[in-house]
């Protein structure tokens, strides 16, 4: 992990190489501030279900192969990956077979991912001596035999033909690089000022959703030859509500306002230079339904079951909502846990620690504000390989 502060400007390669969630335990680690995306998977657990009775059983005989693409560290992917499992291990069960089949289960991030953590969290697998009963009444065991594969999921993870579930979630929304001429001072769309799309001019946003667009077709044509005849996918990913993009919705709350105005601060203190800031940028697009059905009616390989903005709630989980600090440093946490080691690699672990102090500072003073209007919108696709 790149911790120097050197100020690395974020090609995709080095994206690749070092964005991962904050990893380990700690209060601004992904474990312990991702209760939010927990709240908003279960909120969708119907429409996974959903996309989960369109796949078709496979003879008992072949492994059944379910992929979490952005599995990330926390026990999220652990839940998902048993709901899964479950739900298909009933299919068989009310099926014409007379058996179910072996599970495996990928888990798959970036490189950088914290699989230790995760491993560390993977309950033991159960005794296949079992009976059906047992094992979906089971709930400290798993039923599937498990593997990490690193990589990017805007290209190719598996062998052809060999999964039969793709699931991802919460990362889709997440670019595989900040496009070059949005860091060019010579470019029109260069984001002087600023740290995300919100609020940006039309050539930066242009340059993001057309990234957003390059990538996700990536993605489409991966998993259209990984995925095996009669396979589905489940996709969610950060969504807006506004046709316009310079609106980013949930995401341009979060990233686009006190985390703005703390980059801001450190500048003005002349902690930091005003290129030193306009050289990071967050690698995110919200998009529209319309920016991510073009892309999958232009790949052509999955039909779509399911294509809707979903909303999601707020990615703040506080106890105490009339608690005025708890906001302010849930939301520099929430914050932290995503961006942070991108932040660490951009201006130092010490400078990140002084930005992420000013995030929680001004989300305090308007926490009231936060808990009302932080709300995250997402896109819920199903699809079927066609
Ligand atoms: C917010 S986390 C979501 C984690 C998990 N799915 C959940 O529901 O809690 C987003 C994850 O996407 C991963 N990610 C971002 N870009 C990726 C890429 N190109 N390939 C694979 N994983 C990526 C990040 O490393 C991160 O772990």
């Amino acid at each position: 992990m790149a911790l120097s502060g050197e100020n690395v400007a974020v090609s995709p390669m080095k994206l690749e190489r070092m964005l991962s969630m904050k990893g380990g335990q700690g209060d601004d680690s992904y474990v312990k501030n991702s209760q939010a995306q927990a709240q908003h998977a279960r909120s969708m657990l119907h429409l996974l279900e959903e996309t989960l009775d369109h796949a078709q059983l496979t003879p008992p005989s072949d492994t059944f192969a379910v992929a979490d693409l952005g599995c990330s560290c926390g026990s999220n992917t652990l839940h998902i990956i048993d709901v899964i499992i479950k739900h298909m291990m009933k299919q068989y069960e009310n099926s014409t077979y007379d058996s179910t089949p072996e599970f495996s289960a990928y888990f798959s991030d970036l490189p950088s991912n914290d699989f230790n953590t995760l491993f560390q969290l993977l309950p033991p697998i159960a005794d296949s001596g079992g009976s059906m009963e047992e094992c979906l009444a089971s709930d400290n065991h798993r039923e599937y035999f498990a593997a990490g594969v690193p990589g990017s999921f805007y290209r190719r993870l598996f062998p052809s033909n060999s999964i039969n579930v793709f699931y991802s979630a919460f990362s889709l929304h997440w670019l595989s690089q900040v496009p070059d001429i949005v860091l060019d001072k010579k470019s029109s769309a260069y984001n002087k000022g600023k740290i995300f799309i919100h609020g940006a001019k039309e050539s930066t946003i242009n340059a993001y959703r057309k990234q957003f667009q390059n990538d996700l077709a990536g993605f489409l044509r991966s998993r259209a030859i990984e995925m095996k005849k009669g396979g589905s996918m489940f996709l969610v990913c950060l969504g807006r509500t506004s046709k316009d993009p310079t609106d980013q919705g949930g995401a341009g709350l979060l990233f686009g306002t006190h985390f703005q105005d703390a980059w801001n601060d450190l500048v003005q203190e002349g902690l930091i230079s005003s290129d030193q800031r306009d050289s990071f940028n967050i690698p995110v697009y919200a998009p529209s339904i319309e920016d991510f059905k073009e892309v999958v009616d232009a790949n052509g390989s999955f039909t779509i079951n399911k294509l809707e903005l979903f909303k999601g709630g707020s990615p703040l989980v506080v106890n105490h909502p009339e608690n005025e600090l708890e906001i302010g440093q849930a939301l520099a946490n929430s914050c932290r846990s995503v961006s942070g080691v991108l932040v660490d690699a951009h201006i130092g672990e010490f400078l990140s620690e002084e930005l992420f102090f000013r995030v929680s500072s001004r989300a305090t003073s308007q926490a009231k504000e936060l808990l009302e209007k932080l709300q995250f919108f997402h896109i819920v696709a199903s699809l079927s390989l066609a």
